[in-house]
This record gives C-alpha cells, sequence and structure tokens, in this order.
C-alpha cells in the first residue's frame, strides 16, 4: 500500500530524525552540517559523480546513533539497508557509512581495511578534520589518508569564504537546506515501495529509544487508524492520522536516553524532561513545510481543559487527529506490560479512561473508539 503523501513524506521523515539531533545534542548537529559541507566540496571538485553518496552518506552517517544503542556506523548501515528501497545508491550509501572510519594505513575501525570506497575516504578526511581542527597534522600522517583529497581540503580551507561559512551555524544550515532540495531525488523513486515497512523503520527507531514502550508506537498507529476509520476520515485524512501516528513521538529521539528508561520513581525535573519530548516532536515536524501538516500529531498530551502539554491548549484547539492519537496512546499505555505493573485487559483499560472522557478527549472520539474494539 501507497499513499499519495509517502511520495513527498520520505525524505522529510528521515531529515528529521537528523532534525531531532539538534534537541539533543546541538554540537553533533552543527558538526554534521559541517561534515557535509566540506564533504560536498570536496567531492565536486574531485568526481561530480560521486556528490549525490557523499551528500547522503555523510547526512545520514549517524542515523543509527539516535535510536539510543551507540552502535555507530553498524547500526547506521543496518537502518540504511534495512528501508525499502527508497535512495537511489541506498547499498552504496550504506557502505560508504561503513567504511567512513576505515583509514588508508588501517589504522581505522571496523575492520582496519585499506582498501575503502572514494566517497569514504573523503567524508572520513573531513571527520578527521572536524576532530582537531589540524590540517596539519593531517599532512603530516600523510599515510592515512588520499593525498589528493587532503591537498583539496587544504585549498578549500584556504578560500576564505569557506572558513567564513563554516564559522557560522545559519549559513551551514542554508548550505544543508539547499542541498536536501536539490537532490530530493525520492519522489520518483518510492514507487512501488511498501510503506509499511519505511514507518516501521522509523517506528522502530522511536522504539528502541525508549525500551519500556517496546512496540508502542506501531500500536499506537495501528489504534489510530481503526479509530479514524471507525469515524469516516476520508483516504487523505486516514493517511495523515497514519503517519502523524508514527511520528508523535519523534521527540523522544532528543531526549536523553538514561532518564526515558530510568526504573523506578522519576524525580519532578525528570519528569519535565520527558515531557519535553512532546515540544521537541513538535519542532522537529514543524520544521519541515511537508511534516508540518501532520504537526498535530505532538499535541498529543494536550486536554481540553487546558492542563496538558506542550501548549496547554484548551477544547477547541485540540485537532480531532490529536484526539484519535491520544486515545490509542493511553489505551495502549494501560493495554501493555510496564515494570510496575500488569497490563490491564481492554475492558478495564476503557472503564479507566471513561473517567478522561470531556477532560483528555471528546465523548465522540471515545464512543468510536469503543465500538472498533467492540467495548460497551
Ligand atoms: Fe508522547
Amino acid at each position: 500500500m501507497r499513499s499519495e503523501l509517502m511520495e513527498i513524506l520520505t525524505l522529510d521523515i528521515l531529515n528529521a530524525v537528523i532534525n531531532s539531533i539538534k534537541y539533543s545534542d546541538l554540537e553533533r548537529y552543527n558538526s554534521i552540517k559541517a561534515r557535509v559541507f566540506l564533504s560536498l566540496l570536496i567531492g565536486k571538485e574531485i568526481d561530480e559523480t560521486m556528490v549525490f553518496k557523499i551528500f547522503m552518506a555523510s547526512l545520514l552517517k549517524e542515523i543509527g546513533e539516535i535510536g539510543g544503542e551507540n552502535k555507530g556506523v553498524y547500526k547506521s548501515t543496518e537502518i540504511i539497508r534495512g528501508i525499502p528501497e527508497i535512495l537511489p545508491f541506498q547499498y552504496e550509501i550504506a557502505d560508504i557509512i561503513l567504511e567512513s572510519e576505515e583509514r588508508l594505513d588501517g589504522s581505522g575501525a571496523p575492520s582496519g581495511k585499506k582498501e575503502i570506497l572514494k566517497e569514504a575516504q573523503i567524508i572520513g578526511i573531513v571527520c578527521d578534520y572536524l576532530k582537531n581542527n589540524d590540517i596539519e597534522e593531517m599532512v603530516e600522517n600523510k599515510r592515512k589518508y588520499n593525498e589528493k583529497y587532503l591537498e583539496v581540503l587544504k585549498e578549500i580551507l584556504e578560500m576564505e569564504k569557506n572558513i567564513k561559512i563554516l564559522r557560522d551555524e545559519e549559513e551551514l544550515e542554508k548550505v544543508l537546506r539547499r542541498n536536501i532540495k536539490k537532490y530530493n531525488v525520492y519522489k520518483e523513486k518510492i514507487e512501488g515501495v511498501e510503506e509499511e515497512q519505511f514507518l516501521t523503520t522509523i517506528a522502530s527507531m522511536i522504539d528502541a529509544k525508549d525500551v519500556y514502550t517496546g512496540g508502542h508506537t506501531k500500536r499506537v498507529a495501528s489504534y489510530s487508524y481503526l479509530i479514524a476509520k471507525e469515524l469516516n476520515y476520508s483516504e487523505e485524512k486516514l493517511s495523515k492520522i497514519r503517519y502523524a501516528a508514527y511520528l508523535h513521538d519523534i521527540g523522544k529521539l532528543a531526549i536523553d536516553g538514561e532518564i526515558l528508561n530510568k526504573p523506578g520513581k522519576l524525580t519532578k525535573e525528570e519528569f519535565e524532561a520527558i515531557k519535553l519530548h512532546a515540544k521537541y516532536s513538535f519542532l522537529i515536524l514543524w520544521d519541515s513545510p511537508t511534516l508540518r501538516q501532520i504537526s498535530f500529531a505532538a499535541l498529543h498530551h494536550e486536554k481540553l481543559d487546558g492542563t496538558g502539554y506542550p501548549m496547554g491548549f484548551k477544547k477547541g484547539w485540540i485537532p480531532e487527529g490529536s484526539q484519535v492519537i491520544a486515545i490509542a496512546d493511553i489505551l495502549d499505555a494501560l493495554t501493555s506490560n510496564r515494570s510496575y505493573r500488569q497490563p490491564l485487559t481492554f475492558n478495564e483499560a476503557f472503564k479507566i479512561m471513561e473517567e478522561m472522557v470531556g477532560i483528555s478527549f471528546e465523548k465522540r472520539l471515545f464512543e468510536a473508539a469503543k465500538i472498533c474494539f467492540g467495548v460497551g
């Protein structure tokens, strides 16, 4: 199954995942922008045909570290290989990432190999430069690097306008945005791809971050879809709800995994930190003109009485879609295993939720949910 939205959203979702780094680790996000900028400049100088692969690999290199487990390039490679074929040269891009920490003298990782893809060598040089900002030391250590690529980097760094961009976060952001737009080739390539598989990959990344709620995102997506169907939404609206539900907790990618997974009671500060995930979801979705149309996803913790978060919106301001996701979210929280209690049955959960009607969500939506789960 493939929806209209899928055509435009794939790149945006990958980009949103990268964007989540901005809120959790600004320094790293800025270094990704710098890496993309310098790698592209070298690539353009060496061989124009490598540029697309260099761009993608340098952008997505850390995608595997977002899920909370620090498995570096292995995990990134696995994720990129695992998504349906949405990227041209997808498998080559995965290989480039895998080899981007290898060095020509065998001193790199993970395998210490000396024969390295050209694109990976370029990204590797840029990464090493950004670590120490010392090109002279790299020239001394030149057995590690391709001499020509290193020379090109040196020339690039001698140009004042490049240094100016490199020191200006906003300029780097512009470079990144421009290139994301330029290389948005996914539209043509997405045909025939099963969107479920792609969304599931993203959902797994979100769920991996929060180990207690394993599979939560996927269940919320399917519950939300069922409730929306019961409400007779149009195909387009149904598709939006599904996407929104898959991405409702994307802001968790920006939350410290240790707090998210802390066993036992949370302090007030820790609870406030976790609540930030909704705000981050909103910022991440709002950041992209296409994902903005599903930014209502981030309002799944709002309440009709205005006591929810992140906005504290009241009845009339909380979109129906957000409330549908809220119902699905609460339903799953109550019916799945938690460290501190046994899962409730659906009947028990609906009974508890009855008391939230008019406070957390509207009655009409709750009634629709009851019908789809055969309760009441
Ligand atoms: Fe949430």
